[in-house]
């Protein structure tokens, strides 16, 4: 780390190529002899095609095939069963792709979708989920492997001999991720090789799910994603896009685009579970936690079993002798839930962090305050000391930066006009993990260097960091680097998910440089007569790294006024102080915060999927009736982010930042609602017919 690339705030290195429209997304290649799909949806939730007539859609202009289970390429069985696509007449749930149309132009294949017939027998369905549903079953493990209940002390002594108590239930509704891109690919088979653009996460994991339902070595596919529009989890793994685009490319043998359209994200992509939450907290009269509980609901699909984590959160958040979380699933005839940005640990903070509040109204304190007393520096799961906790510094920097001290607890106290204004905050806290990658350093005989890494820079900025720390491990300015991301034959490397992308991408690059360096050092004068590159993999490294709590921290503010004659909320402002590790690019860190605590506001008072149960599905599922929050619902936003060093992660020192700004947003918005309206809404999102309702404002 010797340059000092790392810290600074560089532009985007393909910002200029994106904002000129250069940079090419995945079903933007040309190819020859091109053809476009379009995915057919299912119109029953559940039961059995019982006849397909593609006739009338074959006889239509520019249509070439009409694919389905009766004539589709076989595919292999792979980890996800939502991607064995078109191989049976089975239909697990409504918006299941059923069929796909080529032709030879996008609206020739759009045309030929819609006059494709389709019979079918169809079954009775369960797709609302409820606490008394009577499938409700305990998962052997929640996502990604944690155990599915925990237990320490005795919670129902504890909680029935507390003083003060809290016992609330939270909702939360279905979440779609909507990335800008859809999920959409390219694929071509030439001569048993599959070459793949596609909109992912991951284009490593890509390949090895293909190679798996192909049943094709790894090496015979190769997978691009260049440039991504935006994931938020719901690209962190093989899509129905790819799948669709290389059954169909192999069955027309010429190149297939297909991208899904915005009402076909809502769904068959996977989207944040609904949850139903009970936390029950207890204190002493000065707000000591003496007991803890979160008991979670949510649920999944009856192809396969997506456990979300949703109490995780509350498991290392604060201490208590006496504490217990569980979740319950119920199988839905449904999609299968998906990741979304911070799954589990968003809507588990919204829940936990809301209680807090409730706790501290209960209490007579003040909110940052009964925080600070709860503190733990042991995870209270593990019984370890964390690696690094600065929870406390991002309260006390937000209360100073935010302008708490001042605040009158009393709800209702302050008003301007009609608006009501009140203030809330939130705790919040996110993973700090890496995984195994590899990378290579290439040293030129010109001065430059080369870094190789099969990275994905999904918009983060992630090729501009990797590039900065390659730069220093090198030890050279970063104008004298290239960097090769998002791309199969490039050394293979984890999806950008998890907050993990930044440590293990980094890790790798770390490396590699230390070892070209190494091998430069032996050369006559330090300089190769030709190209002399280092490869090197982190997997003993990673995979050897002992097991601690090691994790982000956040604080979370935000100032809201709420009319009180018709329930409008607006936010006035939102500031969140995190505690990630080491910054790698100050402009694209804070683009990741103001991101993510954006994506909170949106759920706090917005973004709700709404099920119609007679069909089984959304109803809202398109930009103008699924609300997300744009930038007029944002007045005033800023992050902030202390000089954290912690020598206890991964040589880069950074914990990753991708999801922290969402934990805890939505709850310090909805706590903010209740001190302006005195009104707790406790089901999600907080909508002003919610607010004037019998029990509310007026
Ligand atoms: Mo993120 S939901 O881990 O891609």
């Amino acid at each position: 780390m010797s340059t000092g690339a790392v810290g600074r705030a560089y532009p985007r290195l393909e910002g200029r190529e994106k904002v000129t429209g250069t940079a090419r997304y995945a079903v933007e290649y040309p190819a020859d002899g091109i053809t476009y799909g379009w995915a057919v949806p299912s119109a029953v939730v559940r039961g059995r095609i019982t006849r397909i007539d593609p006739a009338e859609a074959l006889a239509s202009p520019g249509v070439l095939a009409v694919l389905h289970h009766g004539n589709a390429p076989r595919l292999a069985h792979g980890p996800q069963p939502e991607l064995w696509l078109l191989q049976e007449p089975a239909v697990h749930y409504r918006g299941q792709f059923i069929a796909v149309v080529v032709a030879t132009s996008l609206e020739a294949a759009r045309e030929g979708a819609r006059l494709v017939r389709i019979d079918y027998d169809a079954g009775p369905h369960s797709t609302v989920l409820a606490a008394d549903h009577p499938g409700l079953y305990r998962p052997d493990k929640v996502n990604p492997s944690y155990p599915t209940d925990t237990a320490e002390g005795d919670f129902d002594a504890g909680y029935a001999a507390a003083p003060v108590r809290v016992d609330a239930t939270y909702r939360t509704p279905a979440y779609h991720n909507n990335p800008m891109e859809p999920h959409a690919a390219t694929a071509q088979w030439r001569d048993g090789r599959l070459l793949v653009h596609d909109s992912t996460q991951g284009a490593s994991p890509v390949r090895a799910t293909l190679a798996e339902l192909f049943e094709v070595p790894p090496e015979s596919i190769r997978v691009v994603a260049e440039h991504v529009g935006g994931g938020f989890g719901s690209k962190g793994y093989a899509k129905a896009s790819v799948v669709l685009a290389a059954l169909a490319a192999r069955h027309m043998d010429r190149p297939v685009k297909l991208a899904l359209t915005r009402q076909q994200l809502f769904g068959p992509v996977g989207y944040r579970t609904p949850t139903i939450q009970r936390v029950r907290l207890a204190s002493d009269a000065d707000g000591r936690l003496t007991a803890i509980c979160h008991d979670a609901i949510s649920q999944t699909s009856t192809l396969h079993e997506f456990a979300e984590q949703t109490a995780v959160y509350t498991r290392s958040m604060y201490a208590a002798p006496h504490r217990r979380t569980t979740h319950r699933l119920v199988r839905l005839d449904v999609p299968t839930p998906f990741w979304m940005r911070a799954p589990g640990e968003c809507p588990g903070a919204y829940a936990l962090e809301s209680a807090m509040d409730e706790l501290a109204t209960a209490v007579g304190i003040d909110p940052v305050e009964l925080r600070i007393r709860n503190d733990a520096q042991v995870d209270p799961d593990q019984g370890r000391p964390f690696t690094s906790r600065n929870l406390v510094a991002c309260l006390c920097e937000g209360a100073q930066r935010f302008g708490w001290a001042d605040r009158d607890p009393t709800p209702r106290a302050r008003r301007d006009g009609s608006w009501l204004i009140g203030t809330g905050v939130a705790g919040s806290s996110y993973p700090a993990r890496a995984r195994p990658s590899s990378a290579t350093a290439t040293a030129r005989p010109d001065g430059s260097f080369l870094v190789r890494i099969n990275a994905t820079d999904i918009g983060t900025g992630a090729r501009t960091a990797m590039w900065q720390v390659a730069a220093d491990a090198l030890g050279v300015p970063p104008e004298r680097v290239d960097i090769r991301i998002g791309d199969s034959d490039l050394p293979t490397a984890p999806v950008a998910g998890g907050s993990m992308g930044t440590a293990s991408w980094s890790w790798a690059l770390i490396r590699a440089g230390q070892a070209l360096r190494e091998k430069l050092r032996d050369l006559p004068g330090g300089r190769a007569p030709g190209e002399v590159t280092a490869e090197v993999s982190t997997d003993d490294e990673v995979g050897g790294q002992p097991t601690l709590p090691r994790y982000a921290y956040g604080a979370q503010f935000a100032e809201v006024r709420v009319d009180a004659d018709t329930g409008e909320v607006r936010l006035n402002r939102m500031l969140g102080v995190f505690a990630g590790g080491r910054i790698v690019n100050p402009t694209t860190a804070r683009s990741q915060l103001i991101g993510g605590m954006t994506m909170g506001l949106s759920m706090a008072l917005h973004e709700e999927g709404v099920l119609d149960e007679r069909y089984g599905d959304w109803v809202n599922h398109d930009l103008a009736t699924y609300h997300i929050t744009a930038c007029p619902d944002v007045e005033s936003i800023e992050a902030y982010w202390l000089d954290e060093q912690d020598d206890e992660l991964n040589p880069a020192g950074v914990k990753g930042i991708g999801e922290i700004g969402i934990v805890g947003a939505a709850a310090a918005v909805a706590n903010a609602v209740h001190h302006a309206t005195g009104v707790r809404i406790r089901d999600l999102p907080i909508r002003l017919d919610k607010l004037v309702g019998p029990s509310a404002l007026a």
